[in-house]
């Protein structure tokens, strides 16, 4: 309804239509005790204003039926808000388990994407209408912020970790994006725009896209390059762990801790190796760090996922 409006956005995602209602839910009620209030105060003070000059207000000594209406009314009410909030923010934060995932890098001051077929974009990002979309993104340098106002989601993008952010487009159509997090000179430059298209035209648009293969087959280059290959084998001779079917799994650690290998703990193993090894293993890794950029290690976790079903080449 408010679509025309323009300080309004459209809404154009499933989540919208419930952040918009707990949002205009919460001006309606703001609004409502602001004008009974005001209006109150200004009933009262004419109603009971001094009328002579030796007038004496009466005396008031509470009212215990009063006092208990208008505590518990509020305390009702605000717990109602918070048990609407979090609900909707559970299902913001839980991604259903079938999603189209694709890889953020923020960087001063753009927004790369990878999907996972390959196709890069650059503060452009391109998904298909009525799916849900998986967001796995990080930073290569400070914090920014994902924000997506016509899909009511956002969330930040954090050096030195994973974080996640998801949303299903009901609405074929263009979407603005913004970085939200204040992130040096040029950040309200640090904008693009989310292209929801038809299923038929996704699937045209990501086979007109380059020539340079999946990610994880990206990955199992960097794998080769890297020689990773000569301590990870397939054959439990290695120095180093086996990764067929490891993704997902959860590991014992040296110290007794058990860890899921995630693309945290992926990244973690590559960047600090010694940090948590696996049991049976010796600390004699050395350290990747300033060796692989952000994207070579999406490419090295998506190569790691793709070794899940025995297939070394699947994706
Ligand atoms: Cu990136 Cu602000």
């Amino acid at each position: 309804m408010w679509s025309g409006t323009p300080l309004f956005p459209e809404a154009a995602s499933t989540m919208a239509d419930r952040v918009d209602a707990l949002y205009f839910f919460l001006i309606g009620l703001t609004a409502f005790f602001s004008l009974l209030i005001a209006g109150l105060i200004v009933t009262y003070a004419i109603r009971f204003r001094r009328r002579s000059p030796d007038s004496i207000g009466a005396r008031i000594h509470g009212g215990l039926i009063l006092e208990v209406t208008w505590s518990v009314i509020p305390f009702l009410i605000t717990m109602g808000i918070f048990v609407w909030g979090a609900s909707v923010f559970f299902a913001m934060s839980r991604p259903p388990d079938e999603t189209l995932n694709i890889y953020v890098v923020g960087q001063q001051w753009m927004w790369k994407f990878q999907h996972l077929d390959g196709q890069r974009e650059i503060n452009e990002l391109h998904v298909p209408v009525g799916r849900p979309v998986k967001l796995i993104m990080t930073s290569e340098d400070v914090i920014h912020d994902v924000f997506v106002p016509a899909f009511r989601v956002k969330a930040d993008v954090i050096p030195g970790r994973y974080t996640h952010l998801w949303f299903e487009p009901t609405k074929p159509g263009t979407y603005h994006l913004f970085c939200a997090e204040y992130c040096g000179t040029r950040h309200s430059g640090m904008v693009g725009q989310v292209v929801v298209m038809e299923p038929n035209d996704y699937q045209t648009w990501l086979s007109g896209g380059t020539e340079e293969g999946s990610l994880a087959s990206a990955g199992q280059k960097l794998f080769a390059d890297l020689a990773c290959n000569t301590c990870h084998r397939p054959d439990a001779q290695g120095r180093g762990p086996v990764l067929q079917n490891l993704f997902g799994k959860t590991v014992e650690l040296t110290s007794g801790e058990r860890v899921v290998v995630d693309e945290a703990y992926v990244r973690e193993s590559i960047l600090t190796p010694a940090a948590k090894v696996t049991v049976g293993f010796q600390p004699i890794m050395p350290t990747y760090q300033g060796l692989v950029s952000e994207e070579g290690l999406l490419e090295l976790i998506e190569y790691v996922k793709s070794l899940k079903q025995d297939t070394p080449n699947a994706q």
